[in-house]
């Protein structure tokens, strides 16, 4: 690993041994890391491939793309957006590539910085935006959105039952305005009348209002036919997600390309996904993490 990439204890890759054995980058191909982060999988990739010139890291976090700065040394290719308007801006370039990945969810760095406001466990401002240029935030959310919207939110996003998901809207509605994820979780705490072990009752709800704040399912959605434009003949997507609801997303994708048989552009090579909790035992982030992968025909 080259020594000028950006240090990866920031961040430990999700599935690292498990995509580069499935997506079997190759000496000169070029690659396209659509949520590039902390450069841990471009680091591994682009060794592998030594070509920087023709490769393209995306991420809309600035705090990534600050780190990410030492691959454009190298001479790749730096795009600070969001991966749907990455993924519509390369392929209306015309750009084709021969790897592309994937790699949902949110990086360690932005859940351990408190100010970010994606953490309950050390409080900080309601914000949970990826991109800070962006509006929305999870202040607007929480303090603007109706209780239905909220009950909404957090039950499809939260996967949380509809009756807690009530109780938590209408304690919401009730208290604000909320300025602190600490204060955010309490109530939520409070609401709770059962009993808790393992997991913080504001767990589901958090991710509920990430992926509210951040338009993540859309993201996915808008991206995934343009990937087959995107890829080379040849060419491997690997997509690693964390929610069931983003893997559904895939996993539908994949198949209705799947099924159209002879007119399809992609051929999926995972049948089943790829599972961290198998594939990746020793890294705690890898639990709920699943790897899809396609050919281009
Ligand atoms: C799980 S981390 C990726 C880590 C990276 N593979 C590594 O090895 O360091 C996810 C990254 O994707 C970014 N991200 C998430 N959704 C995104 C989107 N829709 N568009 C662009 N970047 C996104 C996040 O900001 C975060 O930096």
């Amino acid at each position: 690993m080259s020594k000028e990439h950006p240090p990866h204890n920031l961040h430990v890759p999700v599935l690292l041994d498990a995509t580069v054995e499935t997506l079997k980058p190759k000496v000169g191909e070029n690659y396209l890391d659509l949520t590039a982060g902390y450069g841990g999988h471009a680091s591994r990739i682009l060794d592998i491939t030594g070509n920087y010139a023709e490769s393209v890291l995306v991420d809309r976090d600035e705090y990534a793309i600050e780190r990410l700065k030492s691959f454009s040394d190298r001479g790749v290719r730096l795009l600070h957006t969001d991966f749907a308007a990455a993924g519509q801006q390369l392929a209306d370039e015309g750009l084709k590539f021969n790897v592309i990945l994937v790699d949902l969810g949110v990086s360690s760095p932005q859940l351990d910085q408190f100010d970010r406001g994606f953490s309950f466990t050390n409080s900080g401002p309601l914000d949970m935006r990826m991109d800070r240029r962006q509006e929305k935030s999870a202040s607007t959310l929480v303090n603007n959105a109706s209780e239905e919207e909220l009950t909404r939110i957090i039950t499809q996003y939260g996967e949380e039952p509809i009756g807690f998901s009530r109780i938590i809207a209408k304690a919401i509605i009730t208290n604000r305005p909320l300025s602190k994820t600490g204060e955010l979780a309490d109530l939520i705490k409070d609401s709770y009348r059962g009993k808790w072990k393992k997991t913080h009752p504001a767990t589901r709800t958090f991710q509920a209002i990430r992926i509210a704040v951040n338009d993540e399912l859309r993201q996915v959605e808008d991206l995934l036919p343009n990937l087959p434009r995107l890829l080379k003949p040849g060419g491997r997507v690997g997509i690693i997600s964390f929610h069931s609801l983003e893997d559904r997303l895939v996993k539908r994708y994949f198949k209705e390309q799947f099924d159209l048989g002879l007119e399809s552009e992609l051929l999926p090579i995972t049948k089943k996904p790829i599972a961290g909790d198998i594939y990746d035992v020793h890294n705690p982030r890898s639990r709920s993490s699943k790897l899809r992968v396609a050919v281009k025909k």
